[in-house]
């Protein structure tokens, strides 16, 4: 979109004349898009915000830029103006895709989503191939895998920039747990690793801080509801799509995460789906730690219980044949 020339304070902002990231959204209408757009458009370390869309961006980009906080706003509509909205980001927020319905399992997006993946990818690496990537669209288990092959294929990938969002697994997880313990859920921690589907998704209840005990039917009842909170999600909306509000939301505080890792601060620790090495499987869900570079460090999973080693061998199988999928649909 172009500048109006009467505004210089905005043109001085855009310049990169104000401290702060710049942050893309591909997939900014959608229904996770919109109010993360919202979201990030109030965060203080975001100075620029391109939000692209194939549809409604425009109204979408006039709307928010409405909001008197710092970033700048532009909006960037269908692939011709793809390169545009991503030349010079720092960050890229990718929730473009269809969403899932009653009845479907998160495998059933793979034939549409993988395309839009790959082709949001290719732009990445051709426009900001230094960029952190935030994947959010399903199925993650593949869509990470395409991501990393696109990226191999052009000659840009760095593994360390390459995050898989698997933080409403978390927020699900730590809301589901203080329910249980009579917690307010933000003094609750709970790792979550693996991948994001079904048996994929293993909550560590043996890790949940502050230190607790679960009784064996809590243990189920909380796997069980962990695993299944998209499913619940999608099933209340009744094919009206799947979680948006509360992915917006566990989006906004990933990537915030992400923007403190790259601005210099220290300790941050949050799950991810990233290249791997805490198992076979050359990707996995597990804490890694958000530096300058994106995902400078991928921690080991720590000591599990019986029941855990049971989740992680059936978690592992599922995972290794969703990340074949995604890796032969770039090399077929
Ligand atoms: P939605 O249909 O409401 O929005 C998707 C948006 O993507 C639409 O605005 C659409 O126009 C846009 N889009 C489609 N093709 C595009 C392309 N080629 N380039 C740019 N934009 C394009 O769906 P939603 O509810 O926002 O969900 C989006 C995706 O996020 C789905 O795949 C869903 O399964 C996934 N999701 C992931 C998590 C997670 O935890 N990782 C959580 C919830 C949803
Ligand atoms: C979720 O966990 O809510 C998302 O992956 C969307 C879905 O299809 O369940």
């Amino acid at each position: 979109m172009s500048e109006n020339p009467i505004l210089r304070q905005a043109d001085c902002r855009a310049k990169g004349g104000a401290p702060g990231f710049k942050v893309a959204i591909l997939g900014a209408a959608g229904g996770i898009g919109q109010p993360l757009a919202m979201l990030m458009k109030m965060n203080p370390l975001v100075s620029v915000l391109h939000l692209y869309d194939v549809v409604n961006a425009p109204g979408v980009t006039a709307d928010i830029s409405h909001m008197d906080t710092g970033a700048v706003v532009r909006g960037f509509l269908g692939q011709p103006q793809l390169e545009s909205a991503l030349t010079g980001m720092d960050l890229v927020i990718i929730p473009a895709g269809v969403p899932r319905k009653p009845g479907m399992t998160r495998d059933d997006l793979f034939n549409i989503n993988a395309g839009i993946v790959k082709t949001l990818c290719e732009g990445i690496a051709k426009c900001c191939p230094n960029a952190v990537v935030n994947l959010i669209s399903n199925p993650v288990n593949s869509t990470v895998p395409i991501a990393a092959e696109v990226f191999k294929k052009a000659g840009t990938y760095d593994p360390k920039k390459l995050l898989g969002v698997t933080m409403l697994d978390v927020v699900r997880a730590n809301t589901f747990v203080a329910e249980v313990l009579g917690l307010d859920p933000r003094e609750v921690n709970v790792p979550v690793v693996g991948g994001h589907a079904g048996v994929t998704i293993l909550p560590l209840l043996s890790q949940v801080k502050p230190a607790c005990s679960f009784t064996p039917e809590e243990t189920e009842y909380l796997t069980k509801r962990i695993q299944d909170g998209g499913t619940e999600v999608v099933q209340a909306k009744a094919g009206a799509g799947s979680a948006t509000l509360s992915m917006a939301y566990a989006a906004v505080k990933f990537a915030d995460a992400c923007l403190r890792g790259l601005r210099g601060d220290a300790g941050i620790v949050e799950c991810a789906f990233v290249a791997s090495q805490v198992t076979e499987l050359p990707f996995f869900a597990s804490k890694v730690r958000l530096g300058r570079v994106g995902a400078e460090e991928v921690y080991q999973l720590g000591p599990l219980n019986e029941y855990e080693r049971v989740g992680l061998e059936k978690a592992k199988k599922e995972l290794e044949a969703s990340i074949q999928k995604g890796v032969s649909f770039i090399r077929k």
